[in-house]
C-alpha cells in the first residue's frame, strides 16, 4: 500500500500533551504504511518562521514548522479563526474582513507547500485536513505532485449563500477542485458543497458524490462521519470510576444528580444559551430544584482571539449571576471550570453524570457527544440532550434533541432526561451504542483512505 502523508495544522508529535482520538487514529494509519506527518510545530518564533523540526518514531516521520509571530497573528489567529471559522460556523455576523490576514493564510500556506513538496514520493497517498489548508493541494499541483490528494473538512459547510459572503471566495473554494476527494462530516454539508458547486463555482455535479470542474477534472466528494475509539472509550469509563478525581466528584454532589457540559471555550457551542437554558429550567421546574447540579468543563481555547475573550466574559458573569440567585447555602448549581482534565478523568464524569449536555449553535460534528454516550454504564445510562445543530444528531437518535435557542426546549429535556425511567434511557443507550460500535474512528480513517485510494476508477464506477 502507497505511503500515507498527513497535513495539518496541528501535529500529534511525540512527547507532547496525550493524544486525543482523532491524533490516535492518525499515527495508526501512519503506522501501518509508514508515513510523514507535516505541518505547524506549535511554536513560535519572534522573528521569523521557516524553522524546520524533525523527530521520528516507529514508522512516523514528523515534519513541523515554527511560524513568526506576525505570520501565526494573520493566519491562525487571523484568516483561518477569524475569518473562516465564523463563516464556516454561519456566523457571519462575526466574520473579519481584513485582507491581510488573507495574504497572511496565503503565506503560511505557500511556506508549508515548499517545505513539504520535496518530501513527497510519486505514489503517496497524502491527506491534509481542515479549514486552516485549503489551498494545499493546489499549491503542492503547481510544484509538480501528482499524487492522490484528499481532503478531509471537519467543521461545517455552510450554504452558498453565506459562503459567498468572503470576499476570497471563489479564490478559495476554487482551490478544493485540486483534490482528488473532499470528505465531509454529513450528507447535509455535502449537499451544501454541491450546491455551491453549480451555483457558484463553476463546476457541474455529474452525480452525487462526482464533482466536475470547469476546466473539466473530475473529482468524488463524500459524506464521511468522524467518530470515536469506541471500545477503548466505554473501557476507559469503566475505570476511571475508581479515580481519586472522579470519586471526589461523586462524593461532591451529596446525592443530587450531575449535568455535564465539556466544550472548548467557543461561541460555536452555544454557552451562553446553555447557562440560559439551564437557568430557565431551574424556574419552569421548581420541583427538580436542588436535586441537580451542572458542571461546564470549558478549557479556554485561542485566547488571543478577541471573540473568544468576549465569549469568556459573558460565561463569567452568567455564572456569577445564576449561582447569586438560584444557589443555597449548601449548594451551587452551576459550577463553570476551565482547567482542563485529563481524558480519562473526563469519561468518570461523563459515566457519573444523568445528563450529557451538547448544545452547539453549530458544530462539524461534536465528539463529546459520542463519548458521553461510549462511556455510560450499560445497567443505568444516563440520558444525551443533543442540539439538532451538531452533525452528531444525524446519527445519535436516540439522544433528547434540542433546539440550542429554544431555551424553554432544552429546559424541559433536561426535565425529561431527569424523569426518564431506565428501560427508555436503556433503549436509546443501546440503539447509539450499536451504531458507535461499528462506526468508530478506525472504520472512519479506513473509509475515506479507501475511497481516497481508490481514486478515479472508483469514481467511474459510482458515476
Ligand atoms: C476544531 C477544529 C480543529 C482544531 C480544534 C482545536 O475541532 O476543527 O482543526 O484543531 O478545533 O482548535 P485549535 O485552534 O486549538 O487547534
Amino acid at each position: 500500500m502507497s505511503r500515507l502523508v498527513v497535513i495539518s495544522n496541528r501535529v500529534a508529535r511525540p512527547g507532547t500533551a496525550s493524544a486525543g482520538g482523532l491524533a490516535v487514529a492518525l499515527q495508526a494509519a501512519l503506522e501501518e504504511t509508514g508515513g510523514l506527518w507535516f505541518g505547524w510545530s506549535g511554536r513560535i518564533d519572534p522573528n521569523e518562521s521557516g524553522r524546520i523540526r524533525e523527530e521520528r518514531e516507529g514508522r512516523i516521520h514528523y515534519v513541523t514548522v515554527d511560524l513568526s509571530r506576525r505570520d501565526h497573528d494573520d493566519y491562525y489567529n487571523g484568516f483561518a479563526n477569524r475569518t473562516l471559522w465564523p463563516l464556516l460556523h454561519f456566523r457571519v455576523d462575526l466574520v473579519d474582513y481584513s485582507r491581510e490576514t488573507w495574504a497572511g493564510y496565503r503565506r503560511v500556506n505557500t511556506l508549508f507547500a515548499d517545505e513539504v513538496a520535496p518530501l513527497l514520493r510519486e505514489d503517496d497517498t497524502i491527506w491534509v485536513h481542515d479549514y486552516h489548508l485549503i489551498p494545499m493541494a493546489e499549491l503542492l499541483r503547481e510544484r509538480g505532485v501528482d499524487a492522490r490528494i484528499g481532503f478531509f473538512l471537519h467543521v461545517p459547510m455552510p450554504s452558498s449563500d453565506l459562503l459567498a459572503a468572503l470576499p476570497q471566495h471563489v479564490k478559495l473554494f476554487e482551490g478544493l477542485s485540486s483534490y482528488d476527494l473532499i470528505g465531509f462530516q454529513t450528507e447535509r454539508d455535502l449537499e451544501r458543497f454541491q450546491d455551491y458547486t453549480r451555483l457558484f463555482g463553476r463546476g457541474r455535479v455529474v452525480s452525487h458524490g462526482v464533482l466536475q470542474t470547469a476546466s473539466g477534472r473530475r473529482l468524488r466528494a463524500g459524506a464521511f462521519p468522524i467518530s470515536i475509539d469506541t471500545a477503548h472509550i466505554a473501557e476507559q469509563a469503566r475505570a476511571a470510576v475508581a479515580k481519586p478525581g472522579v470519586r471526589r466528584l461523586q462524593a461532591s454532589l451529596s446525592g443530587r444528580a450531575l449535568a455535564i457540559g465539556v466544550d472548548r471555550l467557543d461561541y460555536s457551542k452555544g454557552l451562553p444559551e446553555r447557562f440560559r437554558a439551564f437557568e430557565r429550567f431551574l424556574q419552569r421546574h421548581p420541583d427538580l430544584r436542588n436535586k441537580l447540579t451542572y458542571l461546564q468543563i470549558a478549557p479556554v481555547s485561542r485566547g488571543e482571539v478577541l471573540e473568544y475573550q468576549h465569549l469568556r466574559n459573558e460565561l463569567e458573569q452568567l455564572a456569577g449571576h445564576i449561582n447569586g440567585d438560584q444557589a443555597e447555602p449548601d449548594w451551587t448549581p452551576v459550577r463553570y471550570v476551565n482547567r482542563n482534565h485529563p481524558h480519562a478523568t473526563l469519561t468518570g464524569f461523563y459515566r457519573m453524570a444523568r445528563v450529557g449536555l451538547v448544545t452547539p449553535l453549530r458544530d462539524g460534528m461534536n465528539l463529546v457527544a459520542k463519548e458521553y454516550v461510549a462511556a455510560q454504564d450499560p445497567a443505568d445510562p444516563g440520558v444525551l440532550v443533543l442540539s439538532i445543530f451538531a452533525g452528531a444528531a444525524r446519527e445519535l437518535d436516540g439522544a433528547l434533541m434540542v433546539n440550542p435557542y429554544d431555551l424553554d426546549g432544552v429546559a424541559d429535556a433536561i426535565a425529561a432526561a431527569m424523569a426518564m425511567p431506565l428501560e427508555e434511557r436503556q433503549d436509546r443507550w443501546e440503539t447509539m451504542m450499536r451504531h458507535l460500535r461499528t462506526h468508530d474512528i478506525t472504520a472512519w480513517r479506513r473509509s475515506f483512505l479507501d475511497a481516497l485510494r481508490e481514486g478515479v476508477d472508483g469514481m467511474d464506477a459510482a458515476a
